[in-house]
C-alpha cells in the first residue's frame, strides 16, 4: 500500500468516527523551548493544558515532525527517520483509553478491502506502563490480545511528555512483529528491530514541569481533563505494508535512494553496510532539508539554522564518500519534489526558493571544504616537518569547527597522508563544547521562566491592547510577579535588592514585542491613593500570546493587585517606533520591487530611527540595486500615501496579496496593513504612521550577509537618518580640510595618495633587501672561527620576518666559501615573537653538524618551537631574553663537533 493511501485511510477512518480534520502546522513553532515541531500533538497543546477551549472535542491530523536527536541512529537502524509523518487522532476530554484503543486496533486489522490495513492480528503485540491495569485489561477485552503480547514497561519507555513542561501520560505503544529474520522472539522488550513500534497511545492525563531525561522531572497535577494524543509513524507503516526492510525503502524515500544509486560510483545494497547507512542518510537528510526550507528555515550558525546546515553537509559528505564528485543536491531537490509534493504542494510551489537555498549552501559548503582542505596540507606538514605523525586534536578540532570537517574526513585524508589524528583530544574538546552548548540552552530555558506562574491570568482572559488609539489608558493590576513568584505588592524598597519586577495589566497602550518590533517605552504610575507609585516600563513581552507583562523599574510608591494605574506610552519613543516599522514596510516593498518577488522576508527588527531587514537572496546587491532601492523607498515616502489598517479573513488577505512570513502561524482573521494601495500589503499587528511622509528619509547604511543565501539591509528613518546624513558631511567635510581640497576633489586625491604611499613602500621594501645583502656581507667578514669551523652567530636589530632571515642565512652561508660554515640569526624584534634561521653549508654537515639540530638548541634557550632539514632549518620562539644564551649554546655545539 502507497504511502498517499495509508494517510489517506487515517484520517477516513477518524472522520468517520466524528473526529475534525485539522492540517499539519508548520514544523516551527512559536515557542522557545521547542526547536521544532516533534509530535502531532504540538499544536494543539493549549487545549490539553486547558487554556483555551477547542472548537471540537475530537481532532486528526498527520503533522510533519523534526526529530534530530537521534541523528547518528539515521540509515543504521531500519527505522530512524529525521523528518516523518505522524497520523495522530486526538480526543479533548471525550473518549479515553477504550475508545483509542478501539480505534486504533480496529483501522490496524480491518482488511484492506474493507478500508484498514489489513494487519495479521496475531503479529500484534502492546505495551503499556507498568501499573496500568486498565489498559492491559482492555487490550485483552477489546481487541482479544492474549496476556503474553501485552507487556509492561517503565516510564523510561510507556511514559509520554514533549521533553519539556506541558501535558503528560502514560502511554501505551502497538508493535507488529516482522518475523524472525529481524531479530530474535520475546516481543518489543527484547528487539525494536524485530518487534516494530507503529502506533504510541498517549493517555494524556497530567502537567510535567521542568527537568530533564524521559524520567526526571516531577509531575505538578492533572489536567483539568483526561485527553487522548496518539501518534501512528506514516512511514514505519509503510514500511511494514510495503514489506521492506527499512523505512528508507518506502515508497517516498526509495526514489531519492535511486536517484543517488544513478550518479554513484558504488552500488546500493551489495554487501557494503557504510556505504548502504551512506544511501540512507542522503535520502533521509535531503528531504528533511527540503521540508525546512519550506518552512522558512535558512542555513545558519545556531539553532534551526544550524540543523538545516548539518543534514546539508551530511547529505553532500555521504556523497563524496560514496564517490560523488559533482554537484548533487539540485537532483536531490527534485527528487523529493517528485516523491513529497502530491502530499505536500509548497514543495512544488515553492520550488525554485527551496532549490535555490540548498544549492547555494552546497556550493559554499564545497568552498569550505577546498580552504579547509589547505588548512589540512598545512597542517599535515607541519606536523612532519615537526618529525610527528600524529595531527593533534586542537587541529582536528579546528578542522572541525571552524571548516565543518566531519572528524571522519580529517581521519580519512590523515591517513592518506600516512599520519594518524589524535582522535581522543578531539573528542574531549568536542565534549567540552557540547557542555558549553548544553549550559547555553539551560541557561536560555531558566530566562524562559516558568509559565505555570502566570497560567491563571492567561485562563482569564487576554489583556486588551488599546495602544492602536491612544497612548494613555486607565488599567487595572491583575498581578505582580518578582523574579517569576506572584507576589500580592511590590514596593519601590523591596525591587531595590529584588530581580525582575513584572505588572500584568487587564488593559495596556503599551506595544509588546513583536513581528520585529520592540516594546514601547513608557511609564506606569498610581492613582488616588497610591498616586505616589511610579515604575519605567522597560521590556514589554507577551506570555501565551494573550498576556501582555510589563518589566519595571519601581522608582517610587508602591503597587498592589487591583489598583487602578495609568499607563502610558512615551509618545516620542512611539513616534520612532511607527517610523522604524513603517519604514520596515517601505524598505521590503522596494526590495520586491526591484529585485522582484524572489526577495522574500526572513526576518525583521525595528526601532525608533533604526530597521534592518533580512531577505533570502544570493549575493550582495550591485551598487545600482542598492540605490534603486533607496530611491523607491523614499520616493514612497515623499508620495505621502496614506497607511490604512484593517482586520480580514486570513485566506482572504493572502488572496489580496497580502505578504505573510514564511513559518509563521497566523489566526484566523488577520490584521492587514496596507501603504499606498498596492505598493505596500502585509500581515501585521504593530504600530504604523498614518502617512507615508510621517516616516521622514530613509538612509540605506548596510547591506550584508548574515548566512548563506540571506542578506541584510540596515536603515536610519527619521531625524536619526538625517543625523547619520549630517554626520557624513561633517566627516567629508574634515577629510576636505586636512586634505586641503574641496569636497569634489577628494576621491581623486584619496586615490592619489594610494598610489604615492605604494609607491614609498615599494622603494622601502628595496632598501630593506639592499640593507640585507650589505648586512650579509658585513657578516661574512666578521665571520668567527671555532675550530675548523667558520660560524657567524648573531642576534639581528630591526623587526625581521622568519622569511627574511631564511633568506639571510642562505646569502651569508654562500659567501663563506666551501669549508665548514655555520650561520645562526635571531632576530631579537620589536614584537612578541623571536624568530630565528640556521643554515649549515655540505662541509659542515660532513662534520656532523646539522641546522636542525641548532635549531632545536635555540628552540630550548628562546622557548620555541621549530624545524627543517641538516641543511636548513628555522624556528618562533617568544623569550628574547634568552638570546645569548641561545647563540652561546650554538658555540658550544659547534665546538663539540668542530
Ligand atoms: N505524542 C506522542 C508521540 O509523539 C503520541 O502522538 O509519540
Amino acid at each position: 500500500m502507497q504511502t498517499h493511501e495509508i494517510r489517506k485511510r487515517f484520517l477516513d477512518h477518524f472522520v468517520k468516527a466524528g473526529h475534525t480534520e485539522v492540517p499539519s502546522a508548520s514544523v516551527i513553532l512559536d515557542d522557545p523551548n521547542l526547536l521544532f515541531v516533534n509530535a502531532g500533538m504540538v499544536q494543539f497543546v493549549p487545549f490539553f493544558l486547558g487554556q483555551r477551549t477547542p472548537p471540537y472535542t475530537r481532532a486528526t491530523s498527520i503533522q510533519k515532525c523534526i526529530r534530530t536527536a537521534d541523528i547518528d541512529e539515521v540509515g543504521v537502524t531500519p527505522r530512524h527517520n529525521t523528518f516523518f509523518q505522524m497520523a495522530g487522532n486526538f480526543s479533548f476530554g471525550d473518549y479515553f483509553k477504550r475508545g483509542a484503543i478501539e480505534l486504533a486496533w480496529t483501522l490496524l486489522t480491518t482488511s484492506v478491502a474493507d478500508g484498514g490495513y489489513g494487519l495479521d492480528p496475531e503479529r500484534i503485540w502492546a505495551t503499556v506502563y507498568y501499573d496500568d491495569n486498565e489498559a492491559a485489561e482492555l487490550w485483552q477485552e477489546v481487541a482479544g490480545l492474549p496476556a503474553e503480547r501485552v507487556q509492561r514497561r517503565g516510564m523510561e519507555h510507556n511514559f509520554w511528555s514533549m521533553g519539556i513542561p506541558g501535558p503528560c501520560g502514560p502511554s501505551s505503544e502497538i508493535y507488529y512483529d516482522r518475523g524472525e529474520e529481524f531479530g530474535p522472539g520475546g516481543g518489543p522488550a527484547v528487539s525494536e528491530d524485530r518487534y516494530i513500534e507503529l502506533w504510541n497511545l498517549v493517555f494524556m492525563q497530567s502537567e510535567r514541569g521542568e527537568g530533564t531525561g524521559k524520567t526526571g522531572f516531577e509531575i505538578l497535577g492533572p489536567l483539568p481533563r483526561k485527553n487522548i494524543d496518539t501518534g501512528m509513524g506514516v512511514e514505519r507503516v509503510a514500511c511494514v505494508l510495503q514489506n521492506v526492510h527499512n523505512v528508507y525503502e518506502t515508497d517516498l524515500l526509495r526514489p531519492i535512494l535511486d536517484k543517488v544509486v544513478t550518479v554513484a560510483a558504488r552500488p546500493y545494497d551489495a554487501g557494503n553496510h557504510d556505504d548502504d547507512v551512506r544511501y540512507r542518510i542522503i535520502a533521509d537528510h535531503s528531504r528533511t532539508a527540503a521540508i525546512l526550507i519550506a518552512d522558512g528555515v535558512s542555513p545558519g550558525n545556531d539553532g534551526r539554522g544550524y540543523v538545516l546546515r548539518r543534514l546539508l553537509r551530511r547529505v553532500i559528505r555521504s556523497a563524496k564518500l560514496l564517490g560523488i564528485d559533482g554537484p548533487i543536491v539540485g537532483e536531490l531537490m527534485a527528487a523529493v519534489r517528485d516523491a513529497m509534493g502530491p502530499s505536500y504542494p509548497e514543495l512544488v510551489s515553492d520550488f525554485a526558493r527551496i532549490n535555490r537555498i540548498a544549492v547555494a549552501e552546497e556550493t559554499a559548503f564545497n568552498r569550505t571544504l577546498a580552504s579547509g582542505s589547505r588548512l589540512f596540507e598545512e597542517v599535515a606538514s607541519a606536523t612532519k616537518s615537526a618529525g610527528a605523525t600524529v595531527v593533534s586534536g586542537s587541529d582536528a578540532f579546528t578542522l572541525h569547527d571552524t571548516y565543518g570537517f566531519p572528524i571522519e574526513l580529517t581521519l580519512e585524508m590523515a591517513a592518506e597522508a600516512g599520519l594518524t589524528v589524535d582522535e581522543h583530544g578531539f573528542r574531549e574538546l568536542m565534549a567540552e563544547q557540547r557542555r558549553r552548548a548544553k549550559a547555553d540552552a539551560a541557561a536560555r530555558k531558566h530566562a524562559h521562566a516558568d509559565l505555570s506562574a502566570y497560567r491563571e491570568l492567561v485562563d482569564a482572559g487576554p489583556t486588551e491592547f488599546t495602544g492602536f488609539d491612544e497612548l494613555t489608558s486607565e488599567a487595572r493590576i491583575l498581578g505582580i510577579f518578582i523574579d517569576g513568584r506572584r507576589v500580592p505588592v511590590v514596593s519601590h524598597s523591596d525591587a531595590a535588592g529584588a530581580g525582575r519586577v513584572e505588572l500584568v495589566l487587564d488593559r495596556t497602550p503599551l506595544y509588546a514585542e513583536s513581528g520585529g518590533q520592540l516594546a514601547d517605552a513608557g511609564t506606569i504610575s498610581g492613582t488616588g491613593a497610591g498616586a505616589s507609585a511610579r515604575a519605567a516600563v522597560t521590556d514589554v513581552q507577551k506570555i501565551a500570546q494573550t498576556l501582555w507583562v510589563h518589566q519595571v523599574n519601581v522608582e517610587s510608591g508602591e503597587f498592589v493587585e487591583g489598583d487602578t494605574v495609568i499607563a502610558a506610552v512615551d509618545p516620542q519613543w512611539r513616534k520612532g517606533a511607527t517610523q522604524g516599522h513603517s519604514g520596515t514596510h517601505m524598505v521590503h516593498a522596494a526590495l520586491r520591487q526591484v529585485l522582484g518577488p524572489n526577495a522574500v522576508q526572513a526576518g525583521s527588527l525595528n526601532r525608533p530611527g533604526y530597521l534592518r531587514f533580512d531577505f533570502n537572496w544570493q549575493g550582495p546587491l550591485t551598487e545600482e540595486q542598492r540605490r534603486q532601492v533607496e530611491e523607491v523607498t523614499n520616493e514612497a515616502v515623499q508620495a505621502d500615501y496614506e497607511v490604512h489598517t484593517f482586520t480580514e479573513r486570513l485566506d482572504k488577505a493572502k488572496a489580496m496579496g497580502a505578504l505573510a512570513l514564511f513559518g509563521e502561524r497566523y489566526p484566523e482573521v488577520v490584521r492587514v496593513v496596507e501603504i499606498g494601495g498596492p505598493f505596500s500589503l502585509e500581515l501585521c499587528g504593530g504600530t504604523h504612521v498614518h502617512n507615508s511622509a510621517q516616516i521622514g528619509p530613509v538612509t540605506i547604511v548596510g547591506e550584508s550577509s548574515i548566512g548563506s543565501g540571506v542578506r541584510r539591509v540596515e536603515a536610519y528613518v527619521g531625524l536619526d537618518s538625517f543625523r547619520h546624513l549630517a554626520k557624513e558631511r561633517a566627516l567629508m567635510a574634515g577629510l576636505a580640510a586636512s586634505l586641503r581640497v574641496p569636497s569634489e576633489e577628494v576621491p581623486a586625491r584619496v586615490a592619489n595618495l594610494v598610489e604615492r604611499l605604494k609607491a614609498a613602500e615599494k622603494e622601502l621594501e628595496r632598501t630593506r633587501l639592499a640593507n640585507a645583502r650589505a648586512a650579509a656581507t658585513n657578516a661574512a667578514a666578521g665571520a668567527e672561527r671555532i675550530g675548523n669551523v667558520r660560524l657567524v652567530a648573531q642576534r639581528m636589530s630591526g623587526a625581521m620576518t622568519a622569511g627574511d632571515l631564511r633568506s639571510l642565512v642562505g646569502d651569508i652561508r654562500g659567501k663563506l666559501g666551501s669549508g665548514p660554515a655555520v650561520v645562526a640569526l635571531i632576530s631579537g624584534g620589536d614584537g612578541d615573537a623571536v624568530p630565528y634561521a640556521v643554515a649549515a653549508n655540505p662541509a659542515a654537515q660532513d662534520l656532523g653538524i646539522r641546522a636542525d639540530d641548532l635549531v632545536k638548541r635555540i628552540s630550548a634557550a628562546v622557548n620555541g618551537r621549530g624545524g627543517g632539514k641538516a641543511d636548513l632549518a628555522q624556528g618562533s620562539g617568544k623569550d628574547a631574553s634568552g638570546i645569548d644564551a641561545a647563540l652561546d649554546a650554538v658555540r658550544t655545539e659547534i665546538a663539540q663537533v668542530g
